[in-house]
């Protein structure tokens, strides 16, 4: 055993742009095969130095004293660990928080040097033989590593890797003792391999997947590659699996046994993300049997399209980072699971793993349950936009076998998971030589997928046009072939590699993008950005985010942009992605009595669900039945008759709801799980009428009676509605902006959250005029404007009662030249603190106007509290749409406060103000009042996507115009 002393300036390979030294050719991944593997996860000692080459490698030879370090979990990142011992998070969007130096790095480079001891199991197949190149033999395999390592076992150096979310192996049989072995890891945080991982992200140093020594039995295969594809026409799949040892592969189910490189075809039920059929397999060689799960599917460009297994596709896809609360990019198991159960449950059928391999059993999950996936290359360059791309890594030939050897670990890995149909070459990376070398490699080695990269206008590399963001309209020009330029001239089929940028409340119009969708062939579908919202648990903050650690460079909550909230609740955004692209379109005549119901899977016929209707008097279900659906086809559609209405409901507004869910348990959820539903109106809602019969009077304390109604002689303001409480009604125009009102900085569009606040709606002034108490009504005329701007809303309360309850009608005159459309338009007032609401109208969640597909009406309960949604960053939210009536502070033995009404209004209620929740940066900002305060609106502004993409559609903006809206009070 020799212990090399390294020279401390051997760390020059940190600042080295080649991929490293060695490590094994890469090769296909699995999880387990017969062969003994040995978990190294687990605690590792580690010490922290704040430099490269601080510290001498004396700590790789065996028999270091490492007493005094400290330890951290494996798989992990030590600044997510130590409580801030070890450093701290960064995080930026595409600025490189190091000085743009390409290859070269700082000397201020946080370096882990990790420990960790080992015994061979008592089993381990012994002795160890030599390597030769991996037969006979074990390897040592890290999955993943950021951002360059240096690996020594037993004192001896192994080599050292860049490409952080990629496997690395070493071959190690020979350096292997019984006991006592010593595995030392030197980590920096960065490297020249950092310019390649420029991803909007955190920059997460450390050893954060696994790390496992796997024995390498002699005549066992170095390297395998399934292919199975799917002959549509003849129903039959073809399979033959190359090895580079000779050997069986045995398939139970289909009778297969057949030598490794032998072609077969068979009869087989094909693998598709809707039906994902896996054959169990076992390639056997000699020294090892490894487990294979096949899946026969052809993937090919033709026509124009993607299709697979002979029919085009539509990826109703989002993107996943991968991601959890305290662990980082250091996901377990049960978290991948997760992930694919709460994205088969949403009705998502297709990931881009945005922006790196993720880890490989991820893709096992894929396979399993059904998703398509665009397996995307660690390669992003984005830093580079800030000089124009000059001195792009992917343009510079230095850098290409880097580029090349990354392109191969992940194609290596990955190339058996039927998943897996398109390769991405990475994200924005610009363009350049580099990208051309990896595309052809990749086709050279697996011409089986298609290869994606959004980064190049001129898809010179590419099958598919793929973009982020382009908006509605530019999306339809491309779906009717108007596009024109180099792609005019290359049919290609279109993507939106990313879109609906989900963050904070949001994204708006994906309904509309949806239906552009479905409307034209050439366009197969879109990825949301994106799925989880990277927030860092923290005591102090609920969830932390870019800044929150003191970095000196960070972009804010732009971390957090995801579906999910950090601890994988599901946002609203999840819950109208989930209704916006169900596979089961539902539509029909409520009042003529039919049902048309459309297949809109790919594969999938209708056979899995169970359809039922229920019908509703006045939001509520007065009967319920099952609904005879046959099993159509994909694309068929089918016209169903609805029973007679089980009651006579004039004098109601009725609907039918009509409802698809799954017939029986699936791999994925529960047989009941609601998978598609409509709602169709048979009568409508009667109009509220309040004859205006009590008079205002006098009350003899300074204030004014009208009906159940109290108020201010002077100021003619509402104090209570039979005895509650009512404080501050006035009209209300300001939401605590959006991340999308707020906007990004670059859009050209008009950013509306910073055009309010310049405008002053969040300071608006009321100039009262007049109270004018008449025969039947109480007038109250107002003036609301902003200070320094000549424009204003004359506004006038009328007031009117029948005796029991209150009427007040709002009319609203603007004046001036309005620029910009109104966060809201409603009212405001605060009711002492009370628990629970009801009402009738959109739920059970949130929605807005451009995010209100998923709000299905009936009645709903909720506590004040339950009715917040927690965005990391507070924001407007909460809001109820189409609410008929509403029940306000109910429980706690406090009366309610009923309001209907007329036309529909949107409804929110929290315990702190507008311009508190404006104020506050994080959740932990925000601290309940003893007053709940209610917004009863006529119109919200659209919501939009323009955080990242385009703005809200003209038809979702709140236009300033007259406007006329009544709420009738009173108690239940
Ligand atoms: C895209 C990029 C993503 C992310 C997103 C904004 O340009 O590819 O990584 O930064 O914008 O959240």
């Amino acid at each position: 055993m020799s212990f090399r002393n390294t020279d401390p300036a051997d760390a020059a390979y940190v600042e080295d742009v080649s991929p490293g030294s060695g490590a094994l050719p890469p090769r296909a991944w699995y999880a387990s095969s017969d062969a003994a593997s040995l978990s190294l996860n687990g605690r590792w000692r580690f010490r922290l130095s704040p430099t490269a080459d601080a510290e001498d490698d004396s700590f790789a030879a065996p028999g270091y004293d490492c007493g005094d370090w400290a330890e951290v979990a494996v798989p992990g990142h030590w600044v997510l660990q130590g409580d801030g011992a070890f450093g701290a998070p960064v995080y930026t969007n595409h600025r490189y928080p190091l000085p743009v130096d390409p290859p070269r790095v700082p000397t201020e480079n946080p370096t882990g040097d990790h420990l960790r001891f080992f015994d061979l199991p008592a089993d381990w197949p012994a002795p160890a033989a030599p390597d030769a190149g991996g037969e006979g033999g074990a390897v040592l395999r890290f999955d993943g590593v950021e951002s360059c390592a240096r690996v020594w076992l037993n004192g001896t150096d192994l080599g050292e890797f860049k490409g952080s979310r990629l496997p690395h192996e070493f071959a190690v049989g020979h350096l292997l003792e019984p006991s006592g072995n010593v595995l030392a890891v030197r980590v920096h945080q960065w490297s020249a391999g950092s310019y390649l991982e420029d991803q909007d992200q955190w920059w997460l140093p450390g050893v954060f997947r696994d790390v496992t020594l796997l024995h390498r039995p002699a005549g066992s295969a170095l390297d395998f590659f399934v292919h199975a594809s799917y002959d549509h026409r003849e129903g039959t799949g073809t399979l033959r699996v190359d090895s580079d040892v000779d050997g069986r592969v045995l398939v139970p189910g289909l009778d297969i046994d057949v030598e490794t490189g032998q072609v077969i075809t068979v009869p087989v039920r094909p693998w598709t993300a809707e039906t994902p059929h896996l054959y169990d397999a076992t390639l056997v060689t000699g020294g090892e049997r490894v487990p294979l799960r096949i899946g026969f599917r052809t993937v090919v460009l033709e026509d124009g399209l993607i299709k697979v297994n002979g029919r085009p596709v539509l990826f109703k896809g989002v993107n996943r980072h991968e991601w959890h609360p305290e662990h980082g990019r250091a996901l377990d198991l049960a978290t991948m699971r997760e992930d694919v159960l709460l994205m088969k449950r949403h009705n998502v059928n297709a990931v881009r793993t945005s922006h790196y391999p993720p880890h490989p059993a991820f893709l096992d999950l894929c396979d399993e349950y059904g998703l398509w996936v665009i397996d995307e290359c660690d390669l992003e360059t984005h830093g580079f936009t800030g000089q124009g791309w000059r001195d792009n890594p992917v343009d510079d030939d230095r850098w290409t076998p880097a580029l090349l050897d990354r392109a191969a670990r992940m194609v290596e890995r990955d190339k058996n998971h039927p998943s897996v149909v398109v390769w991405s070459l990475g994200n924005e990376a610009g363009t350049g030589r580099g990208l051309t070398a990896m595309a052809e490699w990749i086709r050279g080695r697996d011409g089986s997928r298609l290869i994606h990269y959004e980064g190049d206008a001129n898809c010179r590399d590419t099958d598919v046009y793929s973009r982020m963001y382009a908006d509605h309209a530019e999306v339809d020009r491309i779906g009717r072939g108007l596009d024109g330029g180099p792609l005019g001239r290359r049919r290609l089929p279109f993507i939106l590699c990313e879109y609906g940028h989900a963050m904070g409340n949001g994204p708006g119009g994906l309904a509309d993008y949806q239906r552009i969708f479905e409307e034209h062939d050439r366009i197969q579908g879109g990825f949301v950005w994106e799925w989880i919202d990277h927030g860092i648990r923290d005591e102090r903050y609920g969830f932390a985010y870019g800044g929150d650690f003191g970095e000196e460079l960070h972009d804010g909550n732009f971390v957090c942009d995801g579906l999910l909230f950090p601890d994988r609740t599901p946002s609203p955004g999840l819950v109208e992605y989930k209704k916006v692209v169900e596979p089961v379109r539902i539509e029909g005549d409520g009042a003529g009595g039919t049902v048309r119901v459309t297949n809109t899977f790919d594969f999938a016929d209708l056979s899995a669900l169970a359809f039922a209707w229920s019908y509703e008097v006045d939001g509520e279900a007065v009967e319920t039945g099952a609904l005879d659906v046959p099993a159509l086809a994909p694309g068929e559609t089918a016209d169903v008759k609805l029973p007679e209405p089980p009651v006579d409901g004039r004098g109601a507004e009725t609907r039918w709801t009509v409802r698809a869910a799954l017939a029986g348990d699936s791999a994925w959820a529960p047989r009941g799980h609601l998978v598609a539903w409509a709602q169709l109106p048979v009568s409508e809602r009667p109009l509220v009428s309040v004859p205006a019969s009590a008079r205002p009077a006098p009350d003899g304390r300074g204030g004014i009676t009208l009906g159940p109604g109290v108020f201010s002689a002077r100021t003619g303001e509402l104090t209570a509605v039979d005895g509650i409480d009512v404080v501050g009604l006035k009209l209300d125009v300001w939401r605590a902006p959006t991340d999308n009102d707020d906007g990004a900085s670059w859009q050209p569009d008009a950013r509306h959250g910073p055009l309010w606040r310049t405008l002053g709606l969040h300071r608006m002034r009321h100039r009262l005029e007049a109270v004018e108490p008449g025969e039947d009504a109480l007038t109250v005329r107002t003036r609301v404007a902003p200070a320094a701007a000549e424009v204003g809303l004359r506004t006038v309360y009328r007031w009117t009662s029948d005796g029991t309850r209150l009427r007040l009608t709002v009319s609203v005159a603007p004046e001036g030249d309005w620029q910009v459309p109104l966060p809201r338009l409603g009212i405001r007032f605060g009711l002492p603190a009370g628990d629970r609401v009801r009402w009738h109208g959109g739920g059970p969640g949130e929605a807005y106007p451009d995010t209100a597909a998923a709000s299905m009406l009936g009645r709903w309960e909720a506590t004040v509290d339950e009715l917040q949604t927690p965005y990391v960053r507070p924001q407007e939210n909460g809001a109820r749409a189409d609410v008929r009536w509403a029940e306000i502070g109910q429980g706690a033995g406090r009366p309610a406060l009923r309001v209907e009404g007329e036309p529909e209004f949107w409804f929110t209620a929290r315990r702190w103000t507008s311009e508190q929740l404006d104020a506050a940066e994080h959740l932990t900002d925000l601290t309940p009042g003893d007053t709940v305060w209610v917004n009863l609106d006529h119109g919200q502004q659209g919501i939009g996507s323009q955080s990242c993409g385009p703005g809200v559609l003209p038809r979702y903006r709140l236009r300033v115009r007259p406007a006329e809206f009544s709420f009738v009070f009173s108690t239940p």
